[in-house]
């Protein structure tokens, strides 16, 4: 049920929950060794809980065809509802074989563990190319979340799925809030507008600056890092929220944000995504998105601001969620402070550039950010993770 006072009601009216209660639980683990079973990888393990846990309203399942023909053709649900990156498991030939439409499959973990279970709707196969070119805007394997698709088997197995209980990441334990909980705090702090932050970088002070704007104009910052599965070259997820916490102890107002972890798994679909993104910040209770340059993106495969103009080809109603759009902030030597062209008269020499994979290719090289960069206890937490000599 959704409070009436929340501040923005979740994508499609109601918040999904999909985790079984302890009957239901009861009776899937009565049947455990007579349902026909299926391995999946970490990656479905995460879209799984995040269907489950309402992250993924109002999708209730993995998607039918009809679902995911208009999610990769036209962005849209089958219901008309702004949907932009299929949520689909999909297996081989020999797995998908046995299964019967209509039948339970017991899901397990890359353990074997019992974590879910699918209620077989629909097998179909699906062109992994034509989702490529639609979702990724590329159909280059060398696109990482290309490659994950051309890696994927070409049977989508479809239906609604029950998580068989809702375990603790024990990562970060206190930092799982999940969208029903994170709408409780937002009530209780009586936020009416807040604004949710997506990221995968270890905090940089451009994200600092896009974020602090943001604050000036809502009551309350929903810091969002995401902890599913990333590119291999991308900074661990726990040297990331280690970061975050550094920011919180010295550099925002402690009553102001909440620092929560995402569970899914990233895309790099970049325009895709960040409606993704935006949809899934809306059913944690977000009434707002920072999006900024090239969010979400990898290479050189979408424009600067592509995925900003992709919110123009939305009904602002339907998304329901309003995005706050940053220009690409820099440190500023002339005015000795963060800026975009839109604050600053610098000259183009007068611009420090930062992002998150400069800062990697820095700590690669064996060389720390500086304090234009990063914040200098960001910074040493870096080098000391990452095994960086520091500089005297
Ligand atoms: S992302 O893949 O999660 O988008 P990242 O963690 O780098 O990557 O970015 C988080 C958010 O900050 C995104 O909205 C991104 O557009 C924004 N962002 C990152 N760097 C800058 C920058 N220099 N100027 C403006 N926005 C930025």
């Amino acid at each position: 049920m959704i409070h009436p006072v929340d501040a923005i009601a979740p994508h499609g009216g109601q918040l999904i929950n999909r985790i079984a209660t302890p009957e239901q639980r009861q009776v899937f683990l009565e049947k455990a060794d007579t349902l026909p079973q299926l391995q999946i990888d970490d990656r479905t393990l995460s879209d799984l809980a995040m269907i489950a846990i309402g992250g993924f309203s109002p999708l209730t399942g993995f998607m039918e065809q009809a679902d995911y023909d208009r999610v990769v053709n036209e962005m849209h649900l089958s219901n008309g509802l702004p949907w932009s990156i299929p949520i689909t498991l999909s297996v081989t030939e020999e797995e998908a074989e046995p299964l019967k439409e209509g039948n339970l499959v017991r899901l397990n973990d890359a353990v074997g563990r019992f974590v879910g279970v699918l209620e077989l709707t629909q097998k179909y196969r699906y062109d992994k190319m034509h989702e490529a070119l639609h979702v990724y805007r590329t159909n280059e394997e060398k696109h990482p979340g290309v490659a994950v698709v051309y890696k994927q088997g070409p049977v989508n197995l479809a239906g609604p799925v029950w998580l068989l209980q809702r375990d603790t990441d024990p990562r970060f334990p206190t930092y799982q809030i999940d969208p029903v909980e994170s709408r409780a705090l937002f009530r209780e702090k009586a936020w009416k507008t807040i604004v949710g932050f997506q990221t995968r970088n270890p905090i940089h002070r451009a994200h600092e600056y896009i974020i602090k704007c943001a604050l000036e104009i809502v009551d309350g910052l929903f810091l969002h890092p995401l902890v599913g599965a990333t590119k291999e070259d991308d900074i661990p997820a726990d040297v990331r929220m280690r970061c975050y916490e550094i920011m919180l102890e010295h550099y925002f107002p402690r009553d102001r944000v909440i620092l929560a972890i995402n569970p899914a798994a990233m895309r790099y679909a970049g325009p895709r995504e960040a409606i993704f993104h935006a949809l899934v910040r809306k059913n944690y209770g977000c009434t707002h998105f920072i999006v900024g340059r090239d969010h979400a993106g990898v290479g050189d495969y979408y424009g600067t601001y592509d995925a900003q103009y992709i919110f123009d080809e939305f009904d602002p109603k339907a998304l329901g969620i309003t995005p706050l759009k940053f220009e690409h902030a820099f440190y500023c030597t002339r005015t000795q402070s963060m800026a975009t062209t839109k604050t600053s008269p610098s000259m183009p020499e007068e611009r420090i550039h930062l992002s998150g994979t400069k800062v990697r290719e820095l700590l690669r090289k064996g060389e720390l950010p500086p304090p234009e960069f990063s914040r200098p206890e960001v910074a040493a937490e870096l080098a000391r993770v990452m095994k960086v000599p520091v500089q005297a």
